[in-house]
């Protein structure tokens, strides 16, 4: 996007350019309900055209896009007018932005600090609801901020919308507006939904609720997990509170929802840290926010400020760092895993998403790739979000370069040259190299090393490749015949640091006997697979001689695992390695069998929040010994639910089923720590 100032003309063209794009984008995020590009690229496009329209007055036409809100009422709904108009918030992207809004707030006060109500900004639909003598008379969406759409029979299904008001001292007629919204846990599963019935599924919970919302059956909506949270009032037939945060109080008071989210901020600086809390919660709540908004709580201090344009000067949005953003795919590499799994990976152009640089998504395997049909030369939607590894959502289409090439699976390994093969009904690709292949042998090391697995402080990525790469190591029990001497002679590696890894080395050693099964690497054995086969074999020997029937008796093994299990021990080498691996010293204590009986024998336990006395892995082995069940969701067959700090959703699925919920205490009781 440029950023210079053009000349006249020039600015003509690409003023004109940048409508037509716009309207394609509204038309399809309107009107269709599918946008195409994330909505930071979108206002991106719309900041440009207000910069350029700044610069040349003259050029500002009735029809351009930042003269109106929203787009056309769709047809199907009567139009409703709104008597207060519904409008926008300007945005602000940087704490900078956040700051000069602040002191232009102070300066047509006058005053030295200014208290602000901060809010969730949640990612729905903006309603209005019009109450009369108490009761729901009229429900409609925001349309162009002056006329919008009457969606009353849709919005009369939400539970969270209050049909009357309690109590009996609110005004004649009150309009709440706030935002309609679709939960996480239920956006999952409405899309699991669809997905089942062979219909199609929602880009995120926004166009989820905005489809649920625009249905012209009303029984289409009710079957659809929306919710209303009240942030404001429109049009009111008498004086409400003097602030916004007394208006919020009694819209709470007459029983409409308002976010418990909300809170008081006296001055910028208070602002800024409601918003780092935010961003740090975010991922654990239970719906959509992409930003926080904020807003002056004295409704006379609004008043003096009044509206530029479409937005209050009163208020402003501060976005959190897109979750999405448009890049290139620059290519298409395969990556080897240790199973050999080969998993495309789509190079990007670097883009800043979700508070990170990437470079790089994973494409998953060839039938992901076909589907979302990603092409060499493609411009793509990325997504990051919180932690989860970056991944490539759609193509643009309309911006594919005719030369834009199809991905083709190698047909032999890029590593070690084996054949590539895919097995019938298996959707990953593997290369058949075996150990031979370094890039499993690599995977299978840093796998083995890792902090689950024998914990290796300090054998890290880079180091493992140069002991493959110089042949200093072959297989996992190579590790365990390394002296100082042959590590510091590799590059970067002095002799105190080589001191160290050897250290670090030896203390592997003394280990549990799940975590050296999942060190292993065995295909399909994860950590709460490795933990009961410790538990039921309760030592190494008897499991290497199980049948593939006497497998199947532990909790979570099947048909599958059972075999890929005795396939691992059968294999000459694998027992060799496990040989070498008990010669070196490699140990483990005797596993304590689970109490047959005592208060959690058999009973089915789930962990939500993080611990402060032990991880959450910890706790669920420790559950276990004790013969609990840990399970990781909630179901009514659930006993108790252990909620730590910043419990999840599982917390309150919990007690809409009226679960037991202990905490923490509760906990080290059971584990016989207190
Ligand atoms: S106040 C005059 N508060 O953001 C101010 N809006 O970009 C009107 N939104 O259309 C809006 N959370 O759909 C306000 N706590 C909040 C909000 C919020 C989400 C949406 C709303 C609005 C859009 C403006």
């Amino acid at each position: 996007m440029r950023a210079d100032r053009p000349g006249e003309d020039e600015a003509a063209q690409e003023i004109e350019r940048l409508r037509e794009r716009i309207a394609y984008h509204d038309y399809r995020y309107y009107v269709l309900d599918d946008p195409e590009i994330p909505d930071a690229e979108y206002d991106r496009l719309m900041r440009r055209l207000q910069q350029l329209e700044a610069w040349y007055p003259q050029l500002v036409t009735p029809d351009s896009p930042t003269q109106r809100i929203g787009g056309e009422p769709l047809e199907g709904f009567e139009t409703v007018r709104h008597v207060v108009p519904m409008l926008s918030l300007n945005n602000a992207f940087s704490e900078q932005e956040v700051c000069e809004f602040d002191r232009r707030i102070r300066e047509t006060l006058g005053e030295d600090i200014v208290e602000y109500v901060a809010e969730p900004k949640l990612d729905g639909l903006a309603i209005s609801l019009l109450y009369q003598d108490g009761r729901l008379l009229r429900a409609a969406t925001r349309g162009d901020g002056h006329r919008g759409e009457d969606v009353t029979l849709n919005v009369r299904t939400i539970p969270s919308v209050p049909l009357r008001l309690r109590g009996g001292d609110y005004p004649e007629r009150l309009e709440a507006r706030g935002e309609i919204y679709m939960p996480k846990a239920g956006f999952e599963a409405l899309n699991r939904r669809q997905r089942e019935r062979g219909e199609k599924t929602f880009a995120n919970p926004r166009n989820a609720a905005a489809g649920s919302l625009r249905q012209l059956d009303p029984r289409v909506t009710a079957e659809r997990p929306l919710a209303f949270y009240a942030y404001a009032v429109g049009e009111v037939s008498a004086e409400l509170a003097h602030t916004h945060a007394g208006q919020l109080a009694q819209l709470k008071a007459w029983g409409l929802p308002v976010s418990s989210l909300i809170e008081i901020c006296r001055g910028w600086q208070a602002c800024l840290d409601y918003y780092h809390r935010m961003q740090a919660r975010r991922p654990e709540l239970a719906f959509e926010i992409d930003g926080v908004v904020y807003k002056v709580n004295s409704i006379a201090q609004q008043r003096k400020l009044g509206f530029v344009a479409r937005a209050p000067r009163w208020a402003i949005a501060h976005k959190f760092p897109a979750e999405e953003e448009l890049t290139r795919v620059l290519a298409i590499d395969v990556q080897v895993g240790r199973t050999g799994a080969v998993t495309p990976v789509a190079r990007l152009e670097p883009v800043f998403v979700g508070g990170v640089t990437v470079t790089n998504a994973t494409l998953h395997n060839q039938d992901e790739i076909e589907r979302k049909d990603v092409r060499v030369g493609d411009t793509v939607v990325v997504r990051r979000a919180g932690d989860v590894i970056p991944e490539v959502v759609r193509v643009v289409l309309s911006r594919r370069p005719a030369d834009a090439r199809p991905f083709i699976m190698p047909s032999q390994c890029p590593v070690c040259g084996s054949a590539i093969v895919r097995a019938e009904g298996e959707a990953v690709a593997r290369c058949s190299g075996g150990l031979y292949c370094p890039a499993q042998r690599k995977a299978a090391i840093r796998h083995f090393a890792s902090r689950r697995a024998m914990d290796i402080e300090g054998l890290g990525e880079k180091l493992i490749d140069q002991l493959i790469d110089s042949g200093l190591v072959q297989t996992v029990a190579d590790l365990y015949r390394l002296e100082a001497a042959d590590l510091s002679k590799l590059e970067r590696m002095g002799e105190k640091s080589a001191a160290k890894l050897v250290a670090a080395i030896e203390r592997s050693k003394h280990t549990t006997l799940a975590r050296f099964l999942y060190a292993l690497g065995i295909r399909e054995v994860g950590e709460a697979t490795a933990a009961n086969l410790a538990r039921h074999f309760g030592d190494l020997e008897p499991l290497m001689a199980a049948s593939e029937e006497q497998l199947q008796q532990v909790e979570e093994v099947g048909e599958v695992v059972a075999r890929h299990i005795r396939t691992f021990f059968e294999q000459a080498h694998n027992r060799e390695v496990i040989e070498q691996l008990r010669a070196h010293g490699v140990h483990w204590d005797p596993v304590e069998q689970p109490a047959a009986q005592g208060p959690l024998a058999g009973k089915i336990v789930v962990l939500t929040g993080s611990l402060t006395s032990m991880s959450r892995s910890e706790a669920k082995m420790r559950l276990q010994a004790l013969g609990a069940k840990v399970s990781s969701s909630v179901s009514k067959n659930t006993d108790y639910v252990v909620a730590g700090d910043k419990p999840g959703s599982k917390l309150a699925k919990a007690e809409q089923l009226g679960v037991e919920v202990v905490d923490e205490a509760r906990l080290l009781d059971w584990l016989g720590e207190n």
